[in-house]
C-alpha cells in the first residue's frame, strides 16, 4: 500500500461508496480505481485525482491531503476542464486533447546494476526517434538481457512520448484485457464500452497511436506463441494479437510498439526489414569488458583478473544471466575457483540449463519447495501468501531465511514495494520443466510426493493465471 492508496481508501470508506460506485461517479474505469486503492498502480495524474476528489465531495483541506499523498502540488498548476462521464465511443468523440503526461509501467522489474549496451541503445534510439520505426521486436535467448535493455531504452526516451505503457505477457493475458488497460490509460480512464469487440478496441488504440506519441512495450511476447514444432504461431485463442501487430506495422501513426521475445512470430519475420516500419533487433551477449563487470558485481573482484574469467564469459557468450548464476556458484560452492568450474563445464555446465540444474540440486528442501510454489504461482507473492500454499506451513522466520538465501543465489527476484517474490523468466521455465518431469515420474511409479505437496492448479487465482497454470502444468503432465 502507498500513502496515496491509504488516503484514497480512507476517504472512500468515509463516503460509504463502493469502488464501483466511486468509479462510476468519477467517470474512471473500475479496474483503475481498484488498482489505485490497492496501491498496485501509482502516479495518478492530477486530472484523475481531481475527478476522484470531486466524486468523493472532498472539501479543500481534504483535496489538498489527497494531492499531497500523491506527491503533487495543490492546487495543481493548470487543471484541464474535467470532461463529464461518458463511454469512449469510436465514431463519436475524438480522443481528448493532449493534457497531462501519464504513464503505466505496471510491474516493470527494477533496473539494478546495468552495464554496457551503449551501441545497442544508440542504434535503437535512432530507429525509434529518427527513423520512426513503428514496431520493434528485440529478440534473443533467455537471460540475454532483452528486458533490462528495453527498460533502459524506455526510461531514456520516456520524455519524448506522451504516454508509456508497459505490460508483461508472461501469463498470457487476453488481448481484450490488455487493450482495456491500455485504452484506460490513453483515454484518461474513461470507462470502456464493454460491448466492444477486439477489432473495435484495436481501431480505437490505433486512433490514439495516430493522435498521440505513445510508447507501448510488451515484454515476454513468446508467452503467447506455441511451443515445439509450431514456431512463430500464436497459442489457440491468441491469434488476434497477430492482427494487432499487423495493424501497428501497417497503418501510419506516430507511436512505437516494442516487443521483447525469444521467438519471432511469423508475420513479423516476413515483413521486417532494415528500413521498414517493422524491425527486428537480434540481441547478443554483453561485450567481454561488460561481462567482467557482472562478475565483479556478483562475485569477488579478484575473480575478474584472470584469463579464466575471460574464458567464462566466452563460454556463455556474454549471457548476463548465465554469468550471474555461474559467478554466484563459483563464489559459494567452489571458493571462487573458476578453473575448477571451467574444467567441469565441458561435461556438466554446457548450457545455462546445466547451471540452473546444479543450482537447484544445491537447494534445501524448503528452498526447492518455494521454487516450485513460485513456479506455480506465476506472479509475485508475499512470504505470508506463499506460506499459505504449504499443506503444513513452515514458520515465517524459516521462510524468510530461505527466501533471502534464494535471492543471494540470484534465483528469485523481489519487488521491493510489496516485498513480493517471483522467479525470473528463464528460471521459471526451468523449474516448470523440472516439476513436470517429477510429476510424470511420480505418476509412472505411483509414489506421490510432489503431487501431494503441490497443487498444480490454484483455486483462487485470476482467470488468465489459471489458464496459464493449466497450459504450463496440467497439459504436459
Ligand atoms: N546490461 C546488463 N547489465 C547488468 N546485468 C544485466 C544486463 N542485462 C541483463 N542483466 C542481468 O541478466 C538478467 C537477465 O536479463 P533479462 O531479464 O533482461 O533477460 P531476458 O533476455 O529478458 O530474458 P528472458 O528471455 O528470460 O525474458 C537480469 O536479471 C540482470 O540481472
Ligand atoms: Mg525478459
Amino acid at each position: 500500500m502507498s500513502k496515496f492508496s491509504d488516503t484514497l481508501e480512507a476517504f472512500r470508506k468515509k463516503s460509504g461508496y463502493s469502488k464501483k460506485e466511486l468509479a462510476n461517479l468519477a467517470g474512471i474505469a473500475e479496474s483503475y480505481v481498484s488498482h489505485l486503492t490497492l496501491g498496485s498502480r501509482e502516479n495518478p495524474s492530477p486530472e484523475t485525482i481531481a475527478k476522484l476528489a470531486s466524486a468523493l465531495k472532498l472539501n479543500d483541506e481534504e483535496k489538498k491531503s489527497l494531492f499531497e499523498a500523491a506527491e503533487l502540488p495543490y492546487p495543481p498548476p493548470s487543471m484541464p476542464a474535467i470532461p463529464s462521464t461518458s463511454f469512449l465511443s469510436i465514431s463519436g468523440d475524438k480522443p481528448e486533447e493532449k493534457t497531462i503526461k501519464e504513464d503505466d509501467w505496471d510491474d516493470v522489474p527494477n533496473l539494478q546494476a546495468f552495464f554496457g549496451r551503449e551501441e545497442e541503445l544508440k542504434e535503437l534510439k535512432h530507429w525509434i526517434l529518427e527513423d520512426h520505426c513503428q514496431l520493434l521486436a528485440v529478440s534473443g535467448s533467455g537471460g540475454i538481457g532483452k528486458t533490462m535493455l528495453t527498460i533502459k531504452l524506455a526510461r531514456d526516451i520516456n520524455g519524448e512520448f506522451d504516454h508509456v505503457f508497459w505490460r508483461s505477457l508472461k501469463d498470457a493475458p487476453s488481448l481484450e484485457h490488455l487493450l482495456e488497460d491500455c485504452l484506460s490509460l490513453l483515454s484518461h480512464h474513461k470507462p470502456l464500452d464493454p460491448h466492444w469487440s477486439v477489432e473495435e478496441r484495436i481501431h480505437r488504440l490505433l486512433d490514439y497511436m495516430k493522435k498521440y506519441q505513445c510508447l507501448l512495450i510488451l515484454d515476454n511476447m513468446e508467452a503467447i506463441l506455441r511451443e515445439k514444432e509450431h514456431v512463430g504461431e500464436y497459442l489457440v485463442g491468441y491469434e488476434a494479437y497477430g492482427n494487432l501487430f499487423d495493424e501497428i506495422g501497417k497503418v501510419s501513426h506516430q507511436s512505437c510498439l516494442i516487443l521483447t521475445t525469444r521467438e519471432i512470430p511469423e508475420e513479423i519475420a516476413l515483413r521486417q526489414g532494415k528500413s521498414a516500419a517493422i524491425r527486428v533487433y537480434p540481441l547478443s551477449g554483453l561485450k567481454p569488458e561488460d561481462g567482467l563487470r557482472i562478475l565483479e558485481d556478483k562475485a569477488l573482484a579478484w575473480m575478474t583478473q584472470s584469463e579464466d574469467a575471460k574464458a567464462l564469459i566466452d563460454l556463455y557468450s556474454g549471457n548476463p544471466l548465465a554469468l550471474e548464476l555461474a559467478a554466484v556458484f563459483i563464489r559459494d560452492a567452489l571458493a571462487g575457483n573458476i578453473s575448477t568450474f571451467l574444467v567441469s563445464s565441458a561435461t556438466i555446465f554446457v548450457s545455462i540449463q546445466g547451471v540452473l540444474e546444479q543450482q537447484f540440486e544445491r537447494l534445501s528442501t524448503l528452498e526447492q519447495q518455494i521454487m516450485y510454489w513460485l513456479a506455480i504461482e506465476r506472479e509475485a507473492v508475499t512470504p505470508t501468501a506463499l506460506q499459505q500454499d504449504f499443506p503444513s506451513p513452515p514458520d515465517l522466520l524459516k521462510m524468510g531465511i530461505a527466501l533471502q538465501s534464494l535471492r543471494r543465489r540470484s534465483l528469485i527476484e523481489i519487488r521491493e514495494q510489496e516485498k513480493a517474490y517471483s522467479l525470473q523468466a528463464v528460471i521459471q521455465a526451468h523449474v516448470t520443466r523440472r516439476l513436470i518431469d517429477q510429476v510424470v515420474s511420480e505418476l509412472k511409479s505411483a509414489s506421490f510426493k510432489l503431487m501431494e505437496s503441490h497443487a498444480l492448479l490454484k483455486a483462487h487465482t485470476r482467470d488468465y493465471l489459471h489458464e496459464a497454470q493449466r497450459r504450463q502444468f496440467l497439459a504436459p503432465a
